[in-house]
């Protein structure tokens, strides 16, 4: 069968583009293949944050998997941190990965601009991202757009080390929906959602409750024509909201064009209000219920062991073949 990972890092808010350009597919892919998705709380640490927060974001993260839908004897559910060959399998990378090339990723340029200091993890933080993916031997990665980059380098180092150290990793490749890698912020439609967006709202939280939710839509940044068509170019907001629409409800955006056909932004606003908290109401009230459970941590323990005997096969595989006794 074949085999899927992800991760999402356990910051902020997780937000609608989290969910509709990576978490919804592994909803869908975990009936389909081997899965693997884990939080990625190692990577979480290469931007300063509060020890406390971080714990409490990464088990919110883990018992997000679990509300939208993702079922614990199907998948694997893991903390990174709970895998210790991440660590090692990311050294053992980074003596694989050339300066010159992560000089060239843009996320660490967009992170670091302005900075006056930055971590070294920063710097060499999709090598980790390498070492989380090929570990697990994985043949495709769901991700959104912004992920690609990372995708290529990961790539690019297993192909490097099969050809310099014998054949050991699996190419991975990526797996971008159509619609929907890249959900744009709400209230600047020409940059991406992000969770580590100035104003709340940018984004719509998984865990935004209905008002929250309400006040978010109708403040989104549209345009001053009042017809409702998809075209990203010159109208990103209206856009936007159409594939939001789309994707939450299943419903192709033609048809959602023909709907709205003379209508306003208003009606086309209120609509999606609905849709939203629809969506959202169920995954919340079952976050509720797994995030006070003690089964949250059996779950997590369980994982950790199933990832591990993979994660530990390949490194083993690694050291041999790099002479690492
Ligand atoms: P992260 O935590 O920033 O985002 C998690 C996933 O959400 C996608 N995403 C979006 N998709 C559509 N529209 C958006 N506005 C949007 N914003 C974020 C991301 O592409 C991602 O798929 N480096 C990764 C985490 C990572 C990882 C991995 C991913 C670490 N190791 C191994 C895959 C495999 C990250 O920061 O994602």
């Amino acid at each position: 069968m074949e085999r899927v990972l992800s991760g999402v890092q356990p910051t902020g808010n997780v937000h609608l583009g989290n969910y509709l350009g990576a978490i919804k597919q592994f909803v869908e892919l975990q009936h389909q293949a081997d899965c693997y998705f884990c939080v990625v709380n190692l990577h979480a640490l290469t931007i300063p944050r509060d020890p406390a927060e971080l714990r409490e974001k990464t088990l919110e993260l883990a018992a997000l998997y679990l509300a939208v839908g993702l079922d614990p004897d199907k998948v694997t559910l893991f903390v990174q941190s709970q895998v210790r060959a991440h660590s090692e399998a990311g050294w053992l990378l980074q003596c694989v990965a050339r300066m010159g090339e992560l000089n060239r990723m843009v996320q660490f340029k967009e992170k670091s601009k302005g900075a006056d200091s930055v971590v070294t993890g920063l710097y060499t933080y999709p090598v980790l991202q390498a070492a989380d993916i090929l570990l697990y031997q994985a043949s495709r990665v769901p991700v959104g757009e912004d992920q690609k980059q990372h995708l290529e380098l990961t790539r690019e180092l297993a192909e490097r080390f099969n050809r310099d150290y014998g054949e050991v990793f699996t190419i991975p490749e990526p797996m971008i929906g159509k619609v929907g890698a890249r959900i744009m912020g709400l209230d600047q439609p020409e940059k991406k959602m992000s969770k580590s967006a100035e104003s709340a709202f940018n984004y719509i939280s998984l865990l935004d409750d209905p008002k929250t939710i309400e006040k978010k839509l109708k403040r989104a940044v549209t345009d001053s024509e009042n017809e409702i068509r998809y075209d990203p170019e010159t109208k990103p907001g209206v856009s936007n909201l159409l594939v939001i629409y789309s994707l939450l409800t299943d419903t192709p955006i033609t048809r959602l064009e023909e709907k709205y056909a003379g209508s306003g932004y208003g009606a086309l606003k209120n609509d999606l209000i609905e849709v939203t908290v629809d969506h959202l109401t169920p995954i919340q009230q079952k976050y509720q219920e797994i995030r006070k459970s003690a089964e949250l941590m059996q779950i997590l323990k369980q994982g950790a062991e199933k990832a591990s005997q993979v994660a530990e096969d390949t490194l083993h595989k690694m050291k041999e073949a790099m002479g690492v006794i």
